[in-house]
């Protein structure tokens, strides 16, 4: 038997692989178990720490249900989220829209509003509007997307997070018409703060980290034949755009409101368009494009 050294229980864990069938998932686990015997030699890891970070997973595994998604939360605040949603979406690589994270407070189902409907159902708030077009990468629009939005209120809760949790509010599914537009009532969204009442909070605090997140509205947007675009439009101004704590904010998604009256109401209005890519062009564009310059 041979002496038991850190490097050759990283080779012997790689080696021990090489009999898995399935390519992809060798390249992952491969590049992990090297990636984590690293780390863990180069901050030279003591037992009372390795015991402290499988309690700290551990908490955030007891705290995740199918309404809080603690893993997520954890990968939106330590910007691995932020990492493979640019590498998915080649971001800048054409004219359509930049992707955003889709966060864990994306629900199906969420009902449908006619053009001009009020996804706020009247709540209390600065009234605001929002409208706009989705159009392809050749300017020409996009009939019949289907728009998911999705916001927090102006206090800065998500439905998910009030006490009758089950009712949907400040979430909504619009259709583009044959002239690709589309348009909405609402209330200004305010910025806030991640879930932190648990290990995930606990982290940021103990390191000096703030959990907010910039104001902002989601978007996902989905048409036959164009690939998905699940993004968020940020609110110009806003005191946490360059240190959204989830790495989500971008230049190219920061709107500004318009004052506008409308039977004599002053409400806010964004307007924007949203391009999307078709299926094919991101096939070719993807061989293109090397992993590296990310
Ligand atoms: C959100 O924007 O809804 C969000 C994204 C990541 C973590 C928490 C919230
Ligand atoms: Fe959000």
């Amino acid at each position: 038997m041979k002496t038991l050294t850190a490097a050759g229980v990283t080779r012997n864990a790689i080696a021990r692989m090489s009999k898995c069938k399935d390519p992809r998932l060798k390249q992952i686990v491969r590049a992990l178990t090297n990636h984590l015997h690293d780390f863990a030699r180069e901050v030279r890891l003591t037992p009372e720490e390795w015991q402290a970070g499988i309690e700290f997973l551990t908490a955030v595994g007891h705290i995740t249900d199918e309404k809080r998604q603690e893993f997520i939360l954890l990968s939106d605040t330590l910007g691995l989220s932020a990492i493979v949603d640019l590498m998915a979406n080649r971001n800048g690589a054409s004219s359509a829209t930049d992707s955003s994270l889709l966060g864990p407070f994306f629900r199906q189902g969420a009902p449908r509003f006619p053009v001009d409907g009020d996804v706020s159902h009247g709540a209390p708030g600065h009234k605001l509007i929002v409208a706009g077009r989705v159009l392809n990468t050749a300017g020409e629009p996009v009939a019949g997307a289907l728009i998911d939005t999705w916001q927090a209120s102006s206090d800065g809760l998500y439905d998910l997070q009030q006490k009758d949790s089950d009712q949907m509010n400040f979430r909504g599914r619009l259709q583009t018409g044959a002239d690709g537009r589309f348009r909405f009532r609402s209330v200004k969204p305010s910025s806030y703060p991640v879930p932190s009442d648990g290990p995930v909070g606990r982290m940021l605090l103990a390191l000096a980290r703030h959990p907010y997140r910039p104001a902002h509205l989601h978007f996902k947007i989905a048409a036959p034949g164009y690939r998905t675009l699940t993004t968020a439009l940020y609110i110009a101004g806003d005191r946490y755009l360059d240190s959204d704590v989830v790495f989500g904010a971008k230049k190219s998604l920061v709107v500004s409101y318009r004052r506008s009256g409308t039977n004599g109401t002053a409400a806010a209005t964004i307007e924007f368009d949203f391009i999307l890519n078709s299926k094919e062009s991101t096939k070719k564009g993807k061989r293109r494009q090397p992993a590296a310059s990310v």
